[in-house]
């Protein structure tokens, strides 16, 4: 299987146990040239969403890429509770050094924009990861910028499946619904990969065990931070890799099948918040991660966080 070449990337993050899988599989991987991680506030509070940035970064020793700390709080409403499924420090309890490097000074979108402004245009990818505030900060604010970037591939939404926080809802939509409903209508190239998707890639406990029992130590963090998801779930057999689904669309997007939809996102004030609705007119056009091929994506981040 041929992989994407090297593409400039940015990753705007939340971490969370799936973003944090995602930033160690983007590190491991020679497909992602990474300029810098932003972080944002979703799954836990930003000071923590960034330090975690740092401690894998620091885990791969890959210190030399720079954290930009992005949005504490949503665009227009008060940010989410920090949610269970991670633990009290975001990623499950699991032991990562403490960075030596400390995020920069700048604000995340001050800093995107810049660095966006200084690149060709289209060269640079974005892969969002949490609550899509820090880019509708980007569209609003610098539109200039925004309009350089490359294509946005981001986790979140619920098309035909239920959702994970209302019952149409996925939690990074819903987190901060006004920023998406941004980003959605400014017509930036987005690939939207939802809970349609996430929840077909699956870990598994043999999956877990092949890993760590690997001898690779990326391999073997990506098991313990599976094995802390499980402990903090009701199903404890399998758990869906949310995150980890963005970057194995930008390593090899035939692995997954896409409809064009124009769609517009609910900024209700209650458990609608962040539901997407297919419009015949009106919305605008994103193309969707419909199905995958869940076993051939599975093999490949095996492939990736194993290989010498
Ligand atoms: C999304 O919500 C967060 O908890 C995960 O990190 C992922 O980005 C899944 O709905
Ligand atoms: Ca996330």
């Amino acid at each position: 299987m041929n992989l994407a070449k090297p593409r400039l990337t940015v990753i705007d993050t939340d971490p969370g146990i799936d973003d944090a899988i995602g930033i160690l599989l983007a590190l491991a991987s020679p497909s992602f040239t990474i300029a810098g991680i932003t972080t944002v506030a979703g799954n836990i509070g930003i000071e923590t969403t960034t330090r975690n940035a740092g401690r894998l970064l620091a885990f791969a020793g890959r210190e030399d890429i720079p954290v930009f700390q992005g949005a504490s709080a949503p665009l227009s409403r008060v940010g989410p509770e920090p949610l269970n499924l991670h633990g009290e420090d975001g990623i499950g309890g699991v032991a990562l050094p403490d960075p030596a490097r400390l995020p920069e000074n700048r604000h995340a979108v001050e800093w995107l924009a810049d660095f966006l402004m200084g690149q060709p245009a289209g060269a640079v990818d974005v892969l969002a990861l949490g609550p899509l505030t820090n880019l509708a900060r980007l569209v609003l604010e610098k539109p200039e910028a925004a309009r350089r970037i490359g294509r946005i591939i981001g986790m979140g939404g619920a098309i035909h499946e239920h959702g994970n926080v209302g019952p149409r809802s996925e939690f990074n939509l819903w987190a901060d619904p006004e920023a998406a409903a941004v980003v959605v209508a400014s017509g930036l190239p987005f690939v939207l990969i939802p809970l349609d998707v996430t929840r077909r890639v699956r870990a598994t406990r043999e999956f877990v065990e092949a890993l760590s029992s690997s001898g690779k130590p990326t391999a073997a963090m990506v098991a313990s931070l599976i094995e802390s998801y499980f402990e903090a779930a009701t199903n404890r057999e399998s758990r869906p890799l949310h995150d980890l689904c963005v970057m194995l669309f930008a390593l090899s997007p035939e692995l997954f099948e896409c409809e064009d939809l124009q769609l517009s996102v609910s900024v209700a004030r209650n458990e609608q918040a962040g539901e997407l609705t297919i419009m015949t007119e009106g919305g605008a056009m994103v193309r969707v991660a419909m199905r995958v091929d869940a076993p051939a994506v599975l093999e490949l981040l095996t492939r990736q966080l194993t290989a010498d």
